[in-house]
């Protein structure tokens, strides 16, 4: 990305910044994989530190994945007619609800409670939180839009339903991507900071 910075002579001059907003990268930037190389991900689990908190956190965005995964299977099977639409209908408005709401709640969570206290810890690795925490915002404005094509669906008439469900379908698809990268990447920013410091995090 090109930004603009305020240069010696007080004129503006253009700046190359990270590589960093969440639908441009395919990881976090090299600076910020340090402490992952000491704390790599086949260790994290046999590691004496790896405990309630770190688990929690890990089986939470498993929970994300499996309900993205089961939302976006689901828009395929009701698709091609291997589920009843209505039977769709029921399951999705359940699931996507649920789905929504607890994935913006972990949000809020990390952004205002578990970032400030990780980063403290580990300040070399603070601009990686600022990163994740930017990729919260990108996320919850497709959660809005997920929201609404859920809706768009679960009020589409009997001719517009395979229209509709294809909507989603594709905004769910897209939205995989950009979920996956964000977990992956802050789990393997986290885990290595509460390894190294333990989790005596504040509850
Ligand atoms: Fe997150
Ligand atoms: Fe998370």
């Amino acid at each position: 990305m090109t930004g603009l910075a305020l240069g010696r002579t007080g004129a503006y001059v253009a700046v190359m910044t990270e590589f960093s907003a969440l639908d441009q990268r395919d990881g976090l930037p090299d600076a910020l994989r340090v402490l992952l190389a000491e704390y790599p991900r086949d260790i994290w689990q046999s590691h004496r530190n790896f405990d309630g908190l770190t688990r929690f956190w890990l089986e939470r965005h498993l929970m994300f994945r499996q309900a993205l995964d089961r939302l976006r299977s689901e828009a395929e099977a009701a698709l091609d007619g291997r589920m009843d639409p209505d039977r769709y209908r029921q399951n999705t408005a359940r699931l996507a609800g649920f789905f929504l709401n607890q994935l913006h709640g972990h949000h809020m969570i990390e952004d205002h409670h578990y970032f400030p206290q990780l980063s403290a810890l580990e300040v070399p690795l603070a601009r990686g939180f600022e990163i994740l925490d930017a990729d919260h915002h990108m996320l919850d404005g497709h959660i809005q839009g997920l929201a609404d094509q859920t809706n768009a669906m679960l009020r589409a008439e009997t001719a517009g339903f395979t229209t509709a469900t294809g909507t989603l379908h594709g905004a769910l698809a897209g939205f995989e991507g950009f979920l996956d990268r964000h977990l992956v990447d802050e789990e393997e920013l986290v885990v290595p900071v509460i390894l190294k410091h333990g989790s005596s995090l504040e509850g």
